[in-house]
């Protein structure tokens, strides 16, 4: 495993990190309880410091199988967290960008997670009903509190995220970032650059599509997100399939699984910190974790690139 510095946070974090949507066990399909704390202790045994999570994955379900999977060996490893929306009953979600709510959120976070204080508090997603600035002055004073010991934003325009780095002390942006999305690259990365934060990218992946697995029969059960995603749907998804194939067919010369070449594009990219690896089981987190070890050389990395061509 490596290591990257988060930014201005003061620590470092793997380079590949457990995102634990999937764990929450309502968006992805199926999980069993068991299977994700596998995951979370293969990921550990890994090397896997940072745990990215949120209140909203399986409405606390993923918070809480993170923070049972932790307990004795907390000190050890990067808790990130989210704060913003908010789940009053499962399948009603409100935003909630109070002091008062965020701080409220904050302590069921604590309580489900079994700790006392959160590494990274990340705003899930700007909400225009609630200036970006008072929520993360908010934020911030939760800092002062000892309850949270970092904050970042998630899911940012480049002007929103202006105005959050105005407001408080902002270290890390959380967006997509993959071989078939590279907008990232456009705006926000060269503003991270320029203010020294951590980039945490999800959906490296792209939600499983470049493990390689799928075909154009794959069906995704009632309620994973993949069932209603357009780039899981006609036209969209048969030209996202033949780009996995591409990258199924460089990552083979190689010797690699599709997965691993995926994910060791992005940790390539300058400017990326970390790249939050969904995984349901403990053979998926082993296959993602090896990414990080890999230097691919760069007639590799430019096939790779070229995959959209
Ligand atoms: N800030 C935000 O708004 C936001 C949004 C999305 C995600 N995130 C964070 O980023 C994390 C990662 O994003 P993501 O989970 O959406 O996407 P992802 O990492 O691109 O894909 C994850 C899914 O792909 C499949 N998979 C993972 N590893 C695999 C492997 N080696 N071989 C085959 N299939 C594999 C698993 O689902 P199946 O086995 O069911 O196929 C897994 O749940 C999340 O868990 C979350 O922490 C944040």
């Amino acid at each position: 495993m490596q290591y990257r510095r988060l930014g201005k946070a003061g620590f470092d974090v793997s380079v590949v990190a457990l995102g634990t949507w999937a764990i929450g066990g309502k968006d992805f399909g199926h999980t069993d309880d068991r299977d994700s704390i596998k995951a979370i202790h293969r990921a550990l045994d890994l090397g896997v410091t940072l745990f990215d999570t949120a209140p909203i994955y399986g409405s606390g379900r993923a918070e809480e199988i993170v923070g049972k999977a932790l307990v004795g060996i907390r000190k050890d490893v990067i808790i990130a967290t989210k704060c913003g929306p908010v789940e009053p009953r499962p399948g009603l979600l409100r935003m909630d960008y109070s002091p008062k709510g965020l701080a409220a959120q904050v302590d069921a976070s604590l309580r489900r997670l079994q700790t006392d204080v959160i590494d990274l508090l990340q705003l899930h997603w700007p909400d225009p009903a609630w200036p970006i600035e008072d929520a993360v002055g908010a934020m911030a004073r939760l800092v002062q509190t000892g309850k949270v010991r970092a904050i970042g934003v998630s899911n940012t325009q480049p002007e929103e995220l202006q105005r959050a780095l105005a407001a408080g002390p902002v270290v890390s942006v959380q967006e997509p970032y993959s071989l078939l999305n590279r907008d990232f690259d456009k705006e926000l990365l060269p503003l991270c650059r320029e203010h020294d934060l951590a980039v945490l990218v999800y959906e490296p992946l792209a939600r499983g599509l470049l493990s390689g697995k799928f075909n154009p029969k794959s069906r995704f059960e009632p309620g994973d997100v993949r069932a209603t995603d357009p780039r899981f749907k006609g036209k969209a998804f048969l030209a996202n399939l033949q780009a996995a194939e591409r990258v199924a067919t460089i990552a083979r010369t190689e010797g690699l699984p599709a997965a691993q070449a995926a994910i060791a594009w992005v940790l390539a990219q300058p400017g990326i910190t970390t790249a939050l690896c969904g995984a349901k089981t403990a053979a998926q987190t082993f296959e993602n974790a090896r990414a990080a070890d890999l230097a691919l050389d760069a007639t590799t990395l430019a096939a790779l690139d070229g995959i959209l061509a």
